[in-house]
């Protein structure tokens, strides 16, 4: 399986997303962030994913606008957070988004989790946003088969994403394979599980065979499934480390080992506890 860096998807509407990206939650310091993003783009990379929640993304603009890179060389995916879901509310949260980013157009609008009273009224928003060409595509974050399927009773534009936890504690193998029956793309968030996952025997010992780290193991699994991967780190060494995934390949005994993993524990909530605790 030849996979290299500059890969992208293309996405339901026909855009081009990278596959690889690099996550920003809780990076919140100011100097961190410009140390780890500059990092970042040296390494080549060239998705950025944050939210409303993550508090950054005036920061996450100021670099942008400082960087040199152009408009057509950086994908940036945002999200709005459950408090600023509604159509209204929707539509305001992403006028502000946009003013922090500091973009006349977003290339990826995600609902960050299916918040159930304001359901509809929401992605209604959003395909306002993309009907406008305010943004490029539009998608979901933790929905599961029956969110899709409720989504799909009354949207006109179907998400090109979902953006699901996702590592070998939780590898959300069932709807992945919805996912691709939809032609959603399945990207995960905490790809490593926060880091959660590293210390596993398994992943020490294929480290070990490939020459590689438990992080790179877990990273290149991710990619030979298929999946879009987002990690996060604001240590140089180790955003580099999370980009050099691309000269080695696992067998498949490897990810028969890695699969070996799955003990269905999650690093955050499930997608339904946060739906209806509408106050968060
Ligand atoms: N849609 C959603 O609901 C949702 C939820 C959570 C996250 N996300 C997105 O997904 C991105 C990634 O998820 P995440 O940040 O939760 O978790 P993650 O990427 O799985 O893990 C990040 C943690 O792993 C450490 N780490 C990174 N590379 C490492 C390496 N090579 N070796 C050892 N440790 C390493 C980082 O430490 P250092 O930073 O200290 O290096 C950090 O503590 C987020 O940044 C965000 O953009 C989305």
């Amino acid at each position: 399986m030849t996979l290299s860096f500059s890969d992208t998807y293309k996405l339901n509407n026909g855009i081009e997303m990278p596959r690889h990206g690099f996550g920003v939650y809780k990076l919140t310091d100011e100097k961190r962030m410009r140390t780890a993003l500059e990092t970042a783009v040296d390494v080549g990379y060239r998705l950025f994913d944050t939210a409303s929640f993550y508090h950054n993304e005036k920061e996450l603009g100021d670099f942008f606008a400082s960087s040199g890179l152009k408009r057509d060389e950086f994908f940036v995916t945002t999200k709005m957070w459950n408090t600023e879901q509604g159509y209204d509310e929707t539509l305001r949260a992403f006028e502000k988004s946009q003013k922090k980013l500091q973009l006349d157009q977003i290339d990826l609008y995600l609902v960050h989790w299916p918040k159930q009273d304001t359901f509809f009224e929401t992605w209604r928003a959003v395909e306002k946003l993309y009907d406008e060409g305010l943004v490029r595509a539009i998608g979901v974050s933790n929905f599961e088969a029956h969110h899709l399927d409720r989504l799909r009773t009354s949207a006109n534009v179907l998400p090109v994403v979902d953006q699901l936890e996702t590592h070998p504690h939780f590898p959300n193998r069932l709807l992945h394979r919805y996912l691709e029956e939809l032609h959603i793309v399945h990207q995960a968030w905490s790809p490593l599980g926060r880091g959660g996952v590293l210390e596993e025997q398994i992943l020490i010992d294929l480290a070990k065979k490939h020459g590689k780290s438990p992080a790179q193991i877990v990273l290149r699994w991710h990619l030979q499934n298929n999946i879009s991967i987002i990690p996060k780190s604001e240590t140089p060494s180790r955003i580099k480390e999370n980009a050099a995934i691309y000269d080695f390949e696992l067998t498949e005994a490897d990810m028969h080992q890695v699969d070996r993993l799955n003990n269905g524990e999650r690093v955050s909530h499930a997608p339904d506890v946060m739906y209806v605790r509408s106050e968060i």
